[in-house]
Order: C-alpha cells, then structure tokens, then sequence
C-alpha cells in the first residue's frame, strides 16, 4: 500500500483529499497543527501527527517509507499576511522548506505543492501559468518562494513536482468562524447569526470560485500522472466570474435572507479583479467544472447550518496595528 503524506491535513483540502485516498487504497499519513484545522475533520484511518511542519526533524521522521506529499499546510491568509508576516511567513515559507526537504531526504517520487492565486499579483485577466509571479504581499511572496525552492531543490535531487494553483475553493469542513479569510463561510456564518454580509470597499472586486470536489479531482490526477510533472496548474472554473456584491447576493438568497449587504474601508493591497485561466487544467487533466457555483454555494449553507453558526474566533495575532489595519479585525466587529 503506498504511503501517502498529507501536510494541513485536519484543514479543509487536506480532510477532503484524504477521505478520497483512503478510499482509492492508499495508507494516509497525516500532519497539521490545528492552527486553522479541526480534528473533527479527519478520518480515523489517518495516521495522525500534531506537529509543526517547521519542525524538520518531525517531518522528517514521519516522512519515512513515504512514496508521495501533498503539501497543502499554510495559513492561507492573504489579507492577513500584509499585518501579520512573520506569522505568515513561518506557516508557509519556513514549513514548507522543511516539508520539502524531508521530502528530499527520505527520497519520495514526487511532491504536490499548494499554491496560491496570490503568485500572480495584479496582472492581465485570466492568469496564466506561462505569467511571471508578480505577488503583491507577503502571503504571495511566500508562496512564491516556496515554489521556487521546490523547484530548484527537487531537480537537483531528481525527484517529481508538481504546483497546484486552487483558488477561492469553498465547500463543507472549510473553516467558517475565521475572521481573515473564506468570504463565502464568513457570509453565511453571519447570515446565520442572523447579520448581514460585510464587505470591504464597494464589493465590485471580482473573483471565481470553486467547489472543493472540482479541485480535489484535480489534485488527485496530480498524484501520479506522467503528463504534470514539473508542471504549474491552475485548478478551478473561468466562468462565473462575479462580483463580491453578486456573492453576498447569492449567500442571501440561498439561505431565504433578505439581507442587504454593509460596507467597510477598503482592505489594504487587495487585488481588484483575479481569475485563473483553466485551459491548462483542461488540457491536462481534463478540467470541467462539475458543481455550479450556485450548487456549491448550498451545500456550503447546508453544512455551516447542520454544524451552526459560530462566534468568530480572533485566533491569529496581528503584528502590524496602525490606521491601516482594519477596524473589523482591530475592533472584531466581525
Ligand atoms: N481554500 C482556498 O480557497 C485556497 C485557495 C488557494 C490556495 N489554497 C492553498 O491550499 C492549501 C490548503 O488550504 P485550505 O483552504 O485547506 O486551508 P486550511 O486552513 O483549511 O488548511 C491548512 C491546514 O494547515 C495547517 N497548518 C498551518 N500551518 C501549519 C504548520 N506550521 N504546521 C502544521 N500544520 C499547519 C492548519 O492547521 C490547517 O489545518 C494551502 O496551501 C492554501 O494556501 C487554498
């Protein structure tokens, strides 16, 4: 049975990645410091790890007898990271060299990097992945240079890599009670605390998202597939590219609210307008886009109302507190 390492593995993709091993046969070894994940999202055939993935000598003893990685720990936190980015950098820069090399060292075929639509900054609409990174803050800059370090270290030492670009995935165990981030969760968790959206600046900013199954399939493809090798992929859908004002309206319809949505400043270095070309994913991995945005904005209501809503937890510190910052994370009117 191959081993399999899941780093982020009590987060949203991670859990969803690993049910699906497990059920195509594969022994999952699991990692995550429960800093954004949940325990309650983890299947119990997972073999389980509570540690820090900037630990080496942890990872790198759990990374013994492992064929592949999926690394897909970080905290995920563009908007944060502009505040926060020693944080920031620790949980996606520093963890990832040490995933990496533990990778390296314990000779795996191949490692599946998490990546971020962060990488492209402010660029050309759609993204794509022949577009030299351009990050406009910390979190990307992470990122990014986690990719170039994967890169350069595993050709050196021959083994297989692939980059993964997921954006805006939405969908059930995705951490809805978190004030930083996953707008679709933080919508429809306050909705159903009976409080209307909140946006920042005038909600005409512009996004895709994606449901976790259309990127978990994706991801899977990645595992052993001769054709991505030393590729970079962007994973999830081109159309329905919408507003943020149109997703508030969406989350208002669906859960039967007829909340108007409220405005804040505008959230400092935000890009205005990100979407991924999905050509690429087509190509190689036969990319379609099986759950419709609406659909999956459902059965992300469905999931937050059958668990219920939650107080918003301020578990992420900021290092930068200034008139910039904004007042919702400094006053935690959230
Ligand atoms: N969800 C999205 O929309 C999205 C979009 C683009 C990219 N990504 C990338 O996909 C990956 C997974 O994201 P997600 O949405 O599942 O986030 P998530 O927060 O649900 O999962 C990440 C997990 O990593 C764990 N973690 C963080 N730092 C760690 C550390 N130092 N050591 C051990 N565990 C640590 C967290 O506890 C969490 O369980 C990330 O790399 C993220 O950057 C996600």
């Amino acid at each position: 049975m191959d081993k399999v390492l899941i780093t982020g593995v009590a987060g949203f993709l991670g859990s969803h990645l690993a049910d699906h091993l497990i059920k195509a046969g594969y022994k999952v070894v699991g990692v995550d410091n429960l800093i954004g994940g949940d325990l309650e999202n983890l299947d119990k055939q997972v073999e389980f790890y509570q540690y820090n993935c900037q630990d080496f000598e942890k990872i790198n003893k759990i990374t013994k007898g492992v064929k592949y990685i999926y690394h897909c720990a970080a905290t995920a936190h563009e908007g944060l990271s502009v505040f926060s980015p020693t944080e920031i950098a620790k949980n996606n820069l520093v963890a990832s060299n040490s995933v990496i090399a533990a990778g390296i060292n314990n000779k795996v075929k191949r490692i599946i990097y998490c990546s971020s639509m962060a990488r492209y900054g402010r660029q050309v609409l759609p993204f794509t992945e022949d577009m030299k990174p351009m990050p406009v803050d910390p979190y990307g800059i992470c990122k990014v240079a986690g990719e170039e370090t994967l890169k350069i270290l595993c050709d050196l030492n021959k083994v297989e890599w692939v980059i993964a670009v997921p954006h805006n995935i939405i969908g059930p165990k995705q951490k809805y009670d978190d004030p930083f981030r996953n707008v679709i969760s933080i919508f429809l968790n306050r909705i159903l605390q009976g409080k209307p959206p909140l946006i920042y600046g005038d909600g005409k900013q512009k996004r895709c998202f994606s449901y976790i199954d259309d990127c978990v399939y994706c991801l899977l493809k990645m595992l052993d597939d001769k054709n991505v090798i030393s590729q970079i992929i962007n994973i999830g859908p081109d159309e329905n590219f919408i507003t943020i004002n149109e997703a508030a309206e969406i989350c208002s319809n669906i859960s039967g609210s007829n909340f108007k949505p409220e405005y804040l400043e505008d959230r400092p270095q935000e890009v205005k307008e990100a979407t991924c070309s999905a050509d690429k994913a087509r190509k190689l991995l036969n990319y379609e886009t099986k759950t419709s945005l609406e659909e999956g904005i459902r059965k992300t209501y469905e999931y937050i109302k059958n668990k219920g809503p939650k107080e918003f937890n301020y578990h992420m510190d900021i290092e930068i507190k200034n008139e910039l910052t904004p007042k919702s994370w400094k006053d935690k009117i959230i």
